[in-house]
């Protein structure tokens, strides 16, 4: 039966990446579920397929095979277009990837994903700056991103993020580069979030940091060796 507190079903999902004649299974048959509320942690080597596995959750991108439920609705099948609707109205990126633009003040960075979504020029703003205060940043709204520190960037790209009050962040490795006490603050950062009934799910290679989340998905080579409840530090 389907939990109404369920956010993301994840049904046998495969992903084959195709580079000319080669063929790659990144994904050999994913199962799991993630209830709204959630903090999970997705670990595993290099190459196990945490970011493929995060890509689809994020409708970056699309399984071979396999449903991928969000919210009850298989998006499985969806168009760019309706995929990119998708994304702007349900999930927040922290990615490193997706970097703050360069030379442009912290303010214009976290109001960016409103313009993309037209939401209402008068409100922007606002928005912005009550996700900058959730973050502590409001002082540094005029900042030009590159005048920043590497937590300091991490937790733009936090509020950013979370402009639309999406229901899932998803964040790859969001304390990557930084040193273990910044890194405990940003963690300490998506706790908060996830108390105030944020959905989190965080890729990381470290044990410190999979000991802020209340579940631990392991994958290893395509598949899930193992998917644990953890009891927060
Ligand atoms: N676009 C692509 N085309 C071809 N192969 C790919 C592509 N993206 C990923 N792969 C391959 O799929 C496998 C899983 O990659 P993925 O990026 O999901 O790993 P990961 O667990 O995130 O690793 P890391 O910890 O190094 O970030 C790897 O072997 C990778 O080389
Ligand atoms: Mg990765």
């Amino acid at each position: 039966m389907l939990s109404q507190k369920q956010l993301i079903d994840f049904k046998n999902i495969t992903k084959t990446y195709v580079t000319g004649p080669v063929k790659y299974q990144a994904l050999k048959g994913v199962s799991f579920s993630i209830n709204k509320g959630e903090f999970v942690s997705i670990m595993g080597p290099s190459g196990s397929g945490k970011s493929t596995v995060m890509n689809i959750m994020g409708a970056l991108d699309t399984s071979t095979t396999g449903e991928y439920l969000l919210k009850n609705k298989n998006i499985s099948n969806y168009d760019n277009d309706e995929l990119a609707e998708i994304r702007n109205q349900e999930i927040g990126f922290v990615f490193q990837s997706f970097n703050l633009l360069p030379r442009t003040t912290v303010m214009e960075n976290v109001k960016r994903p409103m313009m993309y979504a037209h939401f209402d020029k008068n409100k922007r703003d606002e928005r912005a700056l009550e996700k900058l205060r959730l973050v502590g940043l409001e002082d540094k709204v005029g900042n030009l991103s590159n005048h920043l520190s590497g937590g300091q960037i991490q937790r733009v790209a936090i509020a950013r993020s979370l402009v639309m009050n999406p229901s899932i962040i998803l964040a790859d490795e969001p304390t990557g580069n930084l040193d273990s006490k910044t890194a405990a603050e940003i963690m300490g950062t998506l706790v908060e979030l996830n108390q105030q009934g944020v959905t989190v799910i965080v890729i990381t290679h470290e044990e410190e940091i999979a000991g802020f989340s209340k579940r631990v998905i392991k994958l290893k080579d395509g598949l899930i060796s193992s998917d644990k409840k953890v009891r927060r530090k």
